[in-house]
């Protein structure tokens, strides 16, 4: 079993305890199962290549994680990478990914970012406004090269999710509106040292149901239809990435069936098909691993202070996100409450969970679940905390893929002033 499960009252993850593991490599630790990514991105794989094993690229949204001990996973069965910055480039580069396998992503590209992309050979640049078309077009023709490019449509759908990771509706920053990218594809064909291959968009994240998806494709194909008719004809069509996952009971389609729905609306056109997924490939292959510091009550609220905060994770305080967090072995002196599981850092919003009950005393280890995606990337040094360890298990082993920051990590490239 690949997702965290209880084996003899140990939560594993593949044959690791994580009890084990965290008294080895401390608290915080984000824990990720090898096989469980394997297995994510194989979802897609296997579901893409029913229809036809050549048609199709998975880019893996590395905005999603970015450890390179993350991406050389994927990179070895061979994914491909949605990227948006250069540092998102050179890790990807670093973990051993193809550069002909990587689309550019993010709605403004600065000119030393395409230059790189335009070095290695990324696949496309996903172009987000006039004013980057431009920009790649004389970029590329001062580097007397051509580059690659798919225009991000804005196709004006509800993507009925959080508003904050909400991105195809009309009065987000990201695409060009939908209305108007003929106009900008037509633009695109005039130059030279631009070669339209495709046409992208991606409508928010965390989707628990096809519909949206379904209608911005459509959307896309009618689009996709007029371009042709004005001789512009694709190679690709990326639907972005988006799909959820289950955190506590949402009941997202699971890849395949996302993948058969859309091949439906597809039917035998014969464009390669570029999905981006980013979290439904990371996110329930990691867990973050916590300490209780201190159990502290008040009045009529139990407040467990564990020694990951805001700073490690954090969804929570950014969305009001639910995660899961279960304790690592059930611990039966304990007595239950409902407890606020809450950080160390100097605001309010700076919780983990609220009123869950559990069985907790100080000392204990918790985990805070789904934890893959969205995770690691988005810490920081808030309140000058170091940034959690990441681990990698493979089986009954396991291999640290970032260290713990240090103090001297924290300061370093600082000054003081003479
Ligand atoms: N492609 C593009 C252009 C994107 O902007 C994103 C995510 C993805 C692909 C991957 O989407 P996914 O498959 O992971 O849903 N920090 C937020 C999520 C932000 C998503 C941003 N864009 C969270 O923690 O919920």
């Amino acid at each position: 079993m690949t997702e965290p499960h209880y084996l003899n009252n140990q939560l594993m993850i593949e044959d690791v305890s994580l009890s084990q593991l965290a008294k080895e490599v401390g608290t915080p630790c984000y824990v990720y199962s090898r096989s469980e990514l394997e297995r994510n991105y194989l979802a897609y794989r296997h579901a893409l290549d029913a229809f036809d094993s050549q048609r199709h690229k998975v880019c893996f949204a590395v905005k999603a994680n970015s450890n390179i001990g993350v991406l050389s996973v994927l990179a070895n069965l061979g994914s491909g990478f949605d990227i948006v910055s250069i540092g998102e480039l050179e890790r990807v580069l670093l973990a051993g990914g193809d550069p002909s396998q990587i689309v550019f992503s993010g709605v403004a590209k600065l000119r030393n970012e395409i230059e790189r992309a335009l070095d290695v050979g990324i696949h496309c640049f996903n172009v987000e406004s006039e004013t980057e078309l431009q920009r790649l077009a004389s970029i590329a023709e001062e580097k007397n090269c051509i580059a690659p490019i798919s225009i991000r449509v804005n196709p004006d759908v509800d993507a009925e999710t959080h508003p904050y990771i909400s991105t195809g509706l009309k009065e987000n920053k990201f695409g060009i509106n939908i209305d108007q990218a003929l106009d900008i594809y037509l633009r695109a064909q005039q130059c030279s040292s631009i070669r339209i291959i495709g046409i992208d968009c991606h409508i928010g994240s965390q989707l628990t149901t096809t519909a949206p998806f379904i209608d911005a494709l459509q959307r896309v194909l009618t689009l996709v239809d007029q371009l042709e008719a004005n001789g512009i004809t694709l190679e690709h069509i990326d639907v972005g990435g988006g799909l959820g996952v289950t955190y506590q009971q949402e009941q997202p389609p699971t890849p395949g069936d996302y993948v058969q729905q859309l091949m439906q609306v597809l039917g035998d056109r014969p464009q390669t098909l570029l999905m981006e997924p980013g979290r439904s490939i990371a996110a329930n292959a990691g867990v973050l691993l916590t300490r209780v510091d201190t159990i502290k009550t008040s009045d009529d609220r139990h407040f467990a202070i564990v020694d990951a905060a805001m700073n490690d994770m954090i969804r929570p305080a950014l969305y009001s996100a639910w995660m899961d967090i279960v304790p690592l072995q059930a611990n039966s002196s304990a007595q239950s409450h409902e407890y606020d599981i809450v950080g160390p850092v100097c605001e309010t919003g700076d919780f983990l969970g609220k009123q869950r009950t559990l069985a907790i005393a100080e000392g204990d280890l918790l985990s805070v679940n789904s934890a893959g995606a969205y995770g690691f990337v988005m810490s920081s040094n808030y309140n000058s905390r170091v940034r959690a360890a990441e681990v990698m298990v493979q089986g009954a082993s396991y291999q640290i893929v970032r260290q713990r920051e240090t103090l001297e990590d924290l300061v370093k490239g600082e000054s003081i002033v003479s």
